[in-house]
């Protein structure tokens, strides 16, 4: 019999363009190459999507009165963004710092004297578990709105090994609480704490004896930021290694303020994303486009350098050139990225980064699922994917990076449910 439960619970019609952002070579990040359906639909049966087609080809039989009809009206319908870079889990803000750096003080120097992710440490240590968790829930509710339906959440303002412990746990926490899916990431490697100052290689150690081992099933990524006043390309070469024999993917914040060679050594352990990037050399860029199986894909995080009154930005015109593909986020956190804007972040990698509109779109899409090894479940509107989707207020998709600062989501569904 056809009446058990084969018709569609949801049904977005009248899709003016659905940027499907699948279509692209099997089993490779995606740069332009994706598909839009003019005139369609996308169907839903529970939290998957079920079928997708033209508006003439929508089989009338699955639509029952239980089925959720949503008309986008000619509107562009997506998949939900995905966050793949953010430092969720903190106390406190840097609104003081700002005015410092609004006053000629570098990003580097504010953390020497102590500041900068230092002093968010602190404020992050002496809160509540409770307080921590109704923060990161304020933030992921403001993510929601922004049509963000996945967010990667680092811990890194712990430093020792209960405050580190907390932080995922309540990424873990918050991701159970509320829709948005959360995807934890270890950075206990985020600078060395004042107990062991002078003694990055021993804090390492620490990390590696008595950390990592308690986060298996907990958190799927190592990160470590690979910086001048952080770790050094060989302290955190040694790491990662660790950390990769554990059984965990890699990440690494490198060539964010120099060229220190962090990017190509994360890459060449396979890193799954190297992010910033900014000054990444083209030399390294093309080496890293050369991936193939396990491609590293580099995120870029554009409103870094806008906060941080930087001139520089990654060319990531030219590393798309060279086979790198490309993420976009904002890397939302209290020092050097306050927003939660990636509609913005998307805008300033077309203006800063040379990227084509569609290329952005795959940067907070498809290629940040990439960045979180989830392309097989989230990213983009395909057949036995998660019905994350949205309508935006829209009607082409070139109006997506144009509209400057602007929310432009209309409608948000996640794992098939319409949103509030
Ligand atoms: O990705 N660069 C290192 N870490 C963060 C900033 C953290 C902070 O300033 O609190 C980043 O930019
Ligand atoms: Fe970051």
């Amino acid at each position: 019999g056809a009446s058990y439960s084969v018709s569609y619970t949801l049904l977005i019609r009248n899709c003016g363009q659905l940027l499907t952002l699948a279509g692209g070579r099997p089993n490779r990040p995606l740069t332009t190459d994706w598909l839009t359906l003019h005139d369609a639909y996308v169907a839903c049966r529970g939290s998957k999507i079920v079928a997708v087609g033209r508006m003439g080809e929508l089989d009338e039989s699955q639509i029952t009165t239980d089925t959720q009809v949503l008309d986008a009206q000619g509107r562009v319908v997506m998949p939900g963004l995905v966050e793949c870079h953010t430092h969720l889990v903190f106390a406190g803000n840097r609104a003081h710092e700002f005015q410092r750096k609004l006053q000629g003080e570098s990003y580097l120097d504010i953390l020497a004297s102590g500041g900068g992710i230092l002093s968010t440490v602190r404020a992050t240590r002496a809160a509540s578990e409770a307080e921590l968790l109704d923060h990161a829930l304020r933030h992921l509710r403001d993510f929601r709105r922004y049509g963000v339906t996945t967010v990667e959440a680092k811990s890194g303002y712990g430093l020792d090994k209960e405050t580190e412990l907390r932080l995922v746990h309540v990424a873990q926490q918050a991701g159970q609480q509320q829709p948005v899916r959360v995807v934890p990431t270890f950075l206990g490697a985020h600078v060395v704490p004042p107990e062991f100052q002078g003694r990055p290689a021993d804090y390492l150690d620490y990390l590696v004896r008595e950390v990592l081992p308690e986060l298996q099933g907990k958190a799927a990524f190592v990160d470590i930021f690979c910086e001048q006043g952080a770790f050094s390309v060989a302290d955190s070469r040694r790491y990662l290694q660790q950390a990769q024999a554990l059984g965990f993917w890699l990440k690494i914040h490198a060539e964010q303020l120099h060229d220190m060679g962090g990017c190509a050594m994360a890459a060449d352990l396979g890193a799954v994303s190297v992010d910033h990037c900014d000054y990444l050399s083209l030399e390294d860029a093309a080496r890293l486009g050369n991936g193939g199986e396990g491609q590293t894909i580099a995120v870029l995080l554009p409103l870094v350098p806008l906060f941080l009154r930087q001139e520089k930005y990654a060319p990531g015109r030219q590393f798309i050139d060279r086979g790198l593909p490309v993420a976009i986020s904002t890397d939302f956190n209290p020092g050097s990225c306050p927003s939660k804007n990636l509609w913005l972040a998307l805008s300033m990698a077309c203006l800063k980064m040379d990227l084509t509109p569609r290329e952005a779109i795959a940067g907070v899409t498809i290629n940040a699922a990439w960045a979180l090894r989830l392309e097989s479940e989230i990213g983009s509107i395909e057949v036995g994917k998660q019905a994350d989707i949205l309508v935006l207020d829209v009607r082409d998709y070139t109006e997506i990076p144009y509209w400057l600062g602007e929310n432009p989501v209309r409608q948000v569904v996640i794992g098939g449910c319409l949103q509030d």
